[in-house]
């Protein structure tokens, strides 16, 4: 499957219901303190305005207002807000694409993306909106599924996606061809130091990351910078790669453009 919008909102939305619960399941518990990471990476504080993207059902943005900060849950897929709207009625919850942010420049303290930014058709697109939307000297958190660097953990954490996840999804989930999906897109999705290279090529710097469970899942962290002349400088850097036609806007997992 290509990543479409259409087709991963429809996706998603037929795994809405039992979506939380496939996912204990097949992260065999993991995913759990992959959110704790997660949450601590963000630090968030009360008082801030801290967006979530790529929200889904509102778990990874429950978390976070736990701490007493403001937090936006933008997702793409209605089914997937429906099911967040129910479970946690005090979250607000924003459909729309991670490519096209409704929000103005410098709006948030942090903007974080937890097992999104590999569904999304143009990452770095995504990754540029979430840059423009937080305020100079915000935190940008990318929790995402990547690749273990220990060859034998590797082989046995691939037979697991290839032979093992397909089962399990046939008996949890609603949907269980969106878990082949899942596996394909994880097998797809760039490693750790791609994805850094990704992250500072859309502007972001101090960009470091750490991994989770081996490196199933990497912790990417980045800042908007503080000082607006190397703001200017990344925007102008930006406005000349948009002049060049080999630049187009977009930018994929496989030919990213930065
Ligand atoms: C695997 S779920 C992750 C949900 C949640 N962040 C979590 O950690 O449980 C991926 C989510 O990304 C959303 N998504 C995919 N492409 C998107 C896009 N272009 N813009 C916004 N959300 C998108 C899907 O609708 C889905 O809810």
């Amino acid at each position: 499957m290509d990543k479409q919008p259409e087709q991963v909102s429809e996706m998603f939305d037929d795994v809405a219901p039992n979506y939380d619960r496939t996912n204990a399941i097949m992260s065999v518990g993991n995913s759990a303190l992959w959110r704790i990471a997660t949450v601590r990476a963000v630090e968030p504080k009360a008082g801030e305005r801290i967006l979530d993207v790529a929200a889904g059902t509102g778990t990874s943005s429950a978390a976070i207002a736990r701490s007493g900060a403001s937090i936006v849950a933008v997702d793409l897929s209605p089914g997937m807000i429906a099911e967040g709207r129910k479970r946690y009625p005090r979250i607000e919850f924003v459909e729309a694409n991670a490519e096209k942010l409704p929000f103005g420049d410098d709006e948030f303290d942090a903007v974080t993306i937890s097992f999104g930014l590999r569904n999304v058709e143009h990452p770095l697109v995504a990754l540029a909106e979430m840059y423009r939307v937080l305020k100079p000297g915000g935190r940008l958190v990318v929790c995402e599924f990547s690749k273990p660097p220990r060859a034998l953990f590797r082989t046995g954490y691939q037979a697991y996606t290839k032979f093992a996840m397909p089962i399990i999804a046939k008996v949890t989930s609603s949907n269980s061809e969106a878990y082949d999906y899942l596996a394909e897109s994880i097998r797809n999705w760039p490693d750790q130091s791609t994805l850094s290279q990704w992250i500072r090529g859309v502007g972001f710097t101090r960009v470091v990351y750490r991994n989770l469970t081996a490196g199933v899942v990497a912790l990417h962290r980045g800042h908007k910078p503080e000082d607006a002349a190397i703001r200017a400088s990344v925007a102008k850097r930006r406005a000349t790669r948009a002049r060049k036609p080999a630049a187009a806007p977009g930018g994929s997992a496989a030919e990213p453009t930065d």
